[in-house]
């Protein structure tokens, strides 16, 4: 099965739908990614806190496919976002995948009360300049997080992964994001397999269209624009999330779906205004 791929605005192209890692370590995680790469998902999502990032690189040197065909994701974590530290942090997070470079390089959390996420970013533009980050982008930005980026360094991030599910479709983030020429990514985009997935409004839409409501759900937000990256373990659930490019939502069901978000949908109510993670 073939992924298509959406254009970035630095000019590098990246696959519509990717792969959650986090919780996937080790022996058994190398195991679940090779599997997923055999499936045809080329976009593995990893972070620096995941503690999983070897285990990525260990699943793209496992693999038949030629390193320029993936797109391997990582982010600096809270704690490292002075600028030597996040400098130090990239190279780590490279030595521990044993790759040269990473196609995207995520700020995971802005931590607005830390103060900086302005340095960490001017450490991200210069691992660029460097050949050690393809594309550089940042993870629970808000629209004030993005216009300091923009006001004070000129640069602008190519993703903003965030968290976006029925319960939580960040209408106003999305917005924001496409104005700036961002494409927003969605974290936890089955809501963890939380209630989200017995909803009857969507089981409903599933029936109707013949799909299943995690399918339901990840073709809805293929067709808002977003990159949604689920988690799956499980060898049927990952085939059956890239089979979201075989069929389409019409605008009475993308509508009935926007309007199940919710002010308090958040999974964990990690708002980036207050929420810091490290
Ligand atoms: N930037 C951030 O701050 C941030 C925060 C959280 C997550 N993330 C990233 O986003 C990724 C995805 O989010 P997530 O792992 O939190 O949650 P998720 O992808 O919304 O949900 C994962 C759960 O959904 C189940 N699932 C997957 N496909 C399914 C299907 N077709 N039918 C039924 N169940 C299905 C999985 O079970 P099985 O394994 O059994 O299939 C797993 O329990 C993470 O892995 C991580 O890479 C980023």
């Amino acid at each position: 099965m073939k992924i298509p791929k959406l254009q970035l605005q630095d000019g590098y192209e990246i696959p519509a739908l990717g792969f959650g890692t986090y919780t996937l370590n080790g022996h058994e995680g190398v195991k679940i990614m090779s599997q997923a790469i055999e499936q045809g998902y080329r976009m593995l999502d990893s972070a620096f806190n995941y503690e999983n990032e070897g285990a990525v690189g260990q699943a793209v040197r496992l693999s038949d496919v030629p390193r320029d065909e993936f797109f391997i994701t990582s982010k600096l974590p809270g704690r490292r976002q002075r600028y030597e530290q996040a400098v130090q942090t990239i190279e780590e997070s490279l030595f521990r995948a044993q790759l040269n470079y990473y196609d995207l390089y995520l700020i995971h959390w802005p931590n607005p009360k830390q103060g900086l996420f302005v340095e960490a970013w001017q450490a991200l533009i210069d691992a660029q300049k460097k050949g050690q980050i393809k594309s550089i982008g940042v993870s629970n930005f808000l629209p004030e997080h993005i216009e300091t980026l923009k006001k004070e360094t000129g640069v602008l991030p190519v993703i903003n992964q965030v968290e976006l599910h029925p319960f939580f479709n960040q209408e106003k983030q999305r917005a924001y994001d496409q104005s700036q020429g961002i494409i927003t990514m969605a974290w936890s985009p089955l809501g963890r397999a939380s209630d989200v997935l017995t909803h009857p409004v969507l089981q409903q839409i599933a029936q109707e269209v013949g799909y299943s409501v995690p399918q339901i759900i990840l073709r809805w937000q293929v067709q808002l624009g977003v990159i949604p990256i689920p988690k799956s373990a499980s060898h049927q659930n990952q085939i059956a999330n890239q089979e979201v490019f075989d069929f389409s939502l019409n605008d009475n069901a993308m509508q009935r779906i926007n309007t199940l978000t919710k002010a308090d949908g958040r999974l964990k109510n990690q708002d980036p205004a207050i929420y810091e993670e490290f």
